[in-house]
């Protein structure tokens, strides 16, 4: 089935991740070459209700992003439309659902078709849409790897790159003061951040949310690391969403009351030393693995992703997700990527690998 379309729109929600723009470039251009009309809308549905919001963006206006970080449209992973906040005469905050302001603001633009790149957040907003009527197909991106129904999302490849290094660089200090270093990785409630970067960092103890950890067996393991030779030190990864045995993920309050996974990498630092008696320091890398470049994997990846987009909507493929499914890109319905959050399962090759290798998981 094919529809007629001759305007689409495309924007970027949720937290940035290295690769937004090579995606919103490869939508232009293969928008352009089916002879659409290709426009960007700001800071996610923000920019629907703005003037100047909503802009034309052809071959010359994505010309030189592939390699920049960041997202030229602007991202958001606050003020969902539909759950606005509006501020009551009395100071309150009530919640309204915008919709069908979204959806009208999208017609009375003359878009046809929307191509919404984000996270399980962002896709959840895109999948309601659809349900109300917007044609509109999803593009899977996020550093944690966490999305359902796609073997990887767009900017995860970067971001393990990005913590390998960092871990690497920790290591040299570590060893030079005898010292155990926990480096805190981002990754929400999954751990293929802190699996991915820490067995590929070499590190010691890598502890993620799939496996709650007992911090005897880390401390075992600690202590083991200063019996092999004269100047021991220990590397521990930490994903933000570890917790122990019994206890429950650590958060942190933010600016406007949200709140955000954080602090078990200073917990487990504390604990270590408390336990061993080893000087310990704790680095938490935070934002750092969403920033620069994107990669060359995760920059064919995102072109990959931002051009079947475009063929799921000549194809009418509406409510659908491109996916990752090794060697091919193909389609996935939105309501199965957002399903739930894919974790690391416990019987996967990197987990063997990690026990295999004598990394200590936790348990
Ligand atoms: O989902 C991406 C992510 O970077 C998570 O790993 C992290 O918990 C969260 O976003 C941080 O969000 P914020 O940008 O609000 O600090």
């Amino acid at each position: 089935m094919s529809v007629q379309i001759r305007r689409i729109a495309v924007n970027t929600g949720g937290g940035d991740a290295p690769g937004l723009n090579a995606v919103i470039r490869a939508v232009v251009l293969a928008g352009e070459e089916l002879g659409w009309e290709v426009y960007g809308i700001e800071g996610s549905y923000d920019g629907l209700f703005l003037e100047d919001g909503v802009s034309r963006l052809d071959r010359m206006a994505v010309r030189g992003i592939t390699h920049l970080g960041g997202t030229i449209l602007g991202t958001t992973n606050r003020g969902n439309p539909l759950r606005w906040p509006v501020t009551q005469s009395d100071g309150t905050v009530s919640y309204e659902d915008r919709s069908d302001q979204v959806i009208r603001a999208l017609a009375d633009r003359g878009i046809d078709a929307l191509v919404a790149i984000g996270g399980d957040g962002s896709l959840a907003i895109a999948h309601e849409l659809f349900q109300k009527g917007l044609k509109v197909v999803g593009v899977p991106k996020t550093i944690d790897n966490d999305l359902a129904a796609t073997n990887l999302t767009f900017g995860f490849q970067t971001a393990v790159e990005t913590a390998t290094d960092a871990i690497d660089r920790l290591h040299s200090t570590a060893q030079a003061h005898q010292r155990v270093m926990v480096v805190e990785v981002m990754g929400r409630n999954a751990g293929w951040l802190a699996l991915f970067s820490g067995v590929a960092g070499t590190a010691d103890v890598i502890l993620i949310p799939e496996i709650p950890y007992d911090i005897e067996a880390v401390r075992e393991k600690i202590e083991s690391r200063y019996h092999i030779g004269r100047r021991g030190f220990a590397m521990v990864v930490v994903a933000e969403g570890a917790y122990p045995k019994g206890g429950q993920p650590h958060f942190k309050r933010r600016d406007g009351g949200q709140v955000r996974l954080g602090g078990i990498g200073e917990e487990v630092a504390a604990e270590i030393n408390q336990l061993t008696g080893r000087e310990t320091r704790t680095m938490v890398l935070g934002h750092l693995q969403r920033g620069g470049s994107p990669n060359a994997y995760d920059r064919l990846l995102s072109l990959r992703f931002g051009a079947a987009a475009v063929n799921l909507i000549r194809d009418a493929c509406f409510g659908c997700m491109v996916a990752l499914d090794p060697p091919d890109v193909l389609a996935v319905p939105l309501g199965q990527a957002i399903s739930r959050v894919k974790t690391v399962p416990l019987e996967s090759d990197v987990i063997h690998t990690a026990r295999s290798l004598g990394i200590c998981l936790g348990d």
